[in-house]
């Protein structure tokens, strides 16, 4: 894959020769090209930004260096996607990374100030694809670290990059579809066995894979609906659809409940997100109930709107009335 980079900081870029990423680099399975933009300025200062049209504060990065650097960039060397990082993009996501991880070329224009004249990115959508993406809720001074973020995911994900390629499969949000999907991982452990007096769950000592897999995925749920209940709800939400096609169309999904963890759960998901069994509801359902006691103490009345926000009202109706009988 090959990666180019406009940007005005050209030296932000050095952690790139570190690490997984600096090692992909040496074999050649990445090539990343870094351009400074202030080369095709045009003004004796090499300016590159002016005060906004319409008044406010900062300024906006000036059209023409980045129609000539974007001309200059994609003609040298075939397509590409193009890729601008910006509070107001799309949210980076796992399973964008995996897209992205499948390009043969992507570029990354790197704004500063208060971003880039709109007409740029107009105008390069007539020769390329485009995604103005975003790493996170919160404003960074110019979209440079947004492209270190994405070039590591996206990197780490290239065939050999990573040692053990189930590692990625197996990863936090598990952007490949794999037993992890629409989860983040749990607690992991290595020797010493025991540690200041903290033993390794004995499980992960049992040899019993299939017992493994369960655990880690129990394990996966309750850290998911603790730190995350937005992804939970979707997981939730993806249930409900499959429960609505198995009551209303006889879909074959009785043997879900029967299902160990690792097996095909594609069938039903959301969006390909992981399809619960009917051990994972359970750990839903009891994870829900622990967060429903501290809140029936809290505020009652908040209970529903609550569980609505959790996912909760998303599982099978009897869990639902379940859960509210015992928060009643
Ligand atoms: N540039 C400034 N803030 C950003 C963010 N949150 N994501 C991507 N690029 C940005």
């Amino acid at each position: 894959m090959r990666i180019d980079i406009i940007t005005i900081f050209p030296d932000y870029f050095g952690p790139l020769e570190v690490s997984l990423i600096g090692k992909a680099a040496q074999r050649g399975d990445i090539t990343f090209r870094v351009h400074d933009l202030r080369t095709w300025a045009r003004d004796a200062h090499h300016s590159v930004d002016d005060a906004p049209y319409g008044g406010g504060p900062g300024m906006v990065m000036k059209p023409e260096p980045w129609g000539e650097a974007l001309d200059a960039v994609l003609t040298a060397a075939g397509p590409a996607r193009l890729v601008v990082p910006s509070p107001s993009g799309l949210p980076f996501t796992q399973r964008m990374a995996a897209e992205y991880a499948r390009e043969p070329r992507l570029i990354f224009a790197c704004g500063r100030y208060e971003g880039i004249d709109a007409r740029v990115v107009e105008d390069a959508r007539v020769r390329m694809p485009v995604d103005e993406v975003s790493i996170g809720d919160y404003v960074l001074a110019g979209g440079e670290p947004a492209v270190l973020v994405m070039t590591e995911a996206i990197g780490r994900l290239l065939p050999g990059v990573i040692g053990n390629a189930r590692s990625a499969a197996d990863d936090s949000f598990g952007g490949g579809g794999g037993p992890m999907a629409g989860l983040i991982e749990g607690p992991v452990y290595t020797r010493p066995r025991v540690w200041r007096g903290r033993e390794v769950p004995p499980v992960l000592l049992s040899g019993d894979h299939a017992a493994i897999a369960r655990w880690r995925r129990d394990c996966a749920l309750r850290t998911t609906a603790a730190n995350r209940p937005d992804l939970a709800a979707r997981l939730a939400a993806g249930q409900a659809v499959t429960d609505t096609a198995a009551r209303g169309e006889g879909a074959a999904r009785g043997a879900g409940a029967a299902r160990g963890a690792g097996a095909a759960r594609g069938a039903g998901a959301a969006e390909g997100e992981g399809a619960l069994d009917a051990r994972d509801r359970e750990l839903l359902f009891e994870a829900g109930l622990r967060r429903c006691g501290t809140l029936k103490a809290a505020a009652p009345h908040r209970l529903t709107q609550q569980g609505r926000a959790w996912g909760l009202a998303a599982l099978a109706e009897e869990t639902e009335a379940a859960l509210l009988q015992a928060c009643a």
